[in-house]
C-alpha cells in the first residue's frame, strides 16, 4: 500500500470520503457527493507521487492509491499514453472518475439483441478535461470505454465502492467481442444484468 503521507491532498480526500459514507447510505447520493468533493482536489498538484504517474508502453496502467480499512471504497490513478484505451466494460460497483491531467474520451454504448445476436450501438461520446468528474452507479446501463485522445499522458483519479486491492480491477464484464453497429434497427434494448439474474445469459457466465 502506498504511503498516504506522501500526499496531503489524497489523505484529506480519503478523510472526506469516509465522512460522506457516514452521511449517505444511498449509492447514487454518495457517488454524486464524492464527485462534487473530488472536483476541487483535482486542481491540487501534490496528489500523485512520481511513481503513480508512470504509464505502461502497451496498455493503460492502474496504480492503487488507497483501500478503506473495511474495503468499502478504493482510490486508484489510471494512466494512459495517447491512444491507449480501456476495454468496453461496466463496473462491479459505483464509480467516480475525475480527470487529473490530459484529455479522456468516454464512449457509452447500449446493448441490443436481435434473434440470437447481441450487439452494441454507441449512445454518447464525451470529452473530459482536467477538473471534470463523472459518477456511474450500476445497475443502470453503464457500458463504456475510455480513451486517451490528447497528445500527452492522461491521468484520472477513480473512486470505486469496492475493495480493488482484492478484486484487482473494478471491471465487471467486458464487451469487446460484440459487434458495434451504427443503429439498433428493430432490435431490443437489453439490460444484460437482468439476463444474468434470470439465468438466461450463457455469455455472461463464460466471462
Ligand atoms: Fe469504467
Amino acid at each position: 500500500m502506498p504511503d498516504l503521507r506522501s500526499s496531503d491532498s489524497l489523505a484529506a480526500f480519503v478523510a472526506d470520503v469516509e465522512q460522506l459514507r457516514l452521511r449517505h447510505a444511498d449509492e447514487h447520493t454518495l457517488a454524486a457527493a464524492v464527485a462534487t468533493r473530488l472536483a476541487p482536489f483535482l486542481r491540487q498538484p501534490d496528489w500523485l507521487a512520481d511513481a503513480h504517474r508512470e504509464p505502461w508502453e502497451d496498455r493503460y496502467r492502474q496504480h492503487l492509491l488507497h483501500v478503506a480499512p473495511d474495503g468499502g471504497f478504493s482510490i486508484v490513478a489510471l494512466v494512459w499514453k495517447p491512444g491507449q484505451a480501456t476495454p468496453i466494460h461496466d463496473h462491479v460497483c459505483w464509480c467516480v472518475v475525475g480527470v487529473y491531467q490530459g484529455e479522456e474520451c468516454e464512449t457509452r454504448y447500449r446493448l441490443y439483441q436481435e434473434g440470437d445476436e447481441r450487439f452494441l450501438v454507441e449512445a454518447s461520446r464525451d470529452v473530459a478535461a482536467p477538473g471534470e468528474t463523472v459518477a456511474l452507479v450500476p445497475p443502470a446501463e453503464d457500458i463504456h470505454r475510455v480513451t486517451c485522445i490528447g497528445d500527452d499522458l492522461a491521468i484520472s483519479i477513480h473512486v470505486y465502492g469496492a475493495d480493488i486491492g482484492t478484486l484487482g480491477s473494478s471491471i465487471n464484464h467486458r464487451f469487446d467481442d460484440l459487434a458495434i453497429r451504427p443503429d439498433a434497427g428493430n432490435a431490443t434494448l437489453v439490460n444484460w444484468r437482468d439476463f444474468v439474474a434470470s439465468g438466461r445469459d450463457a455469455y455472461a457466465v463464460a466471462h
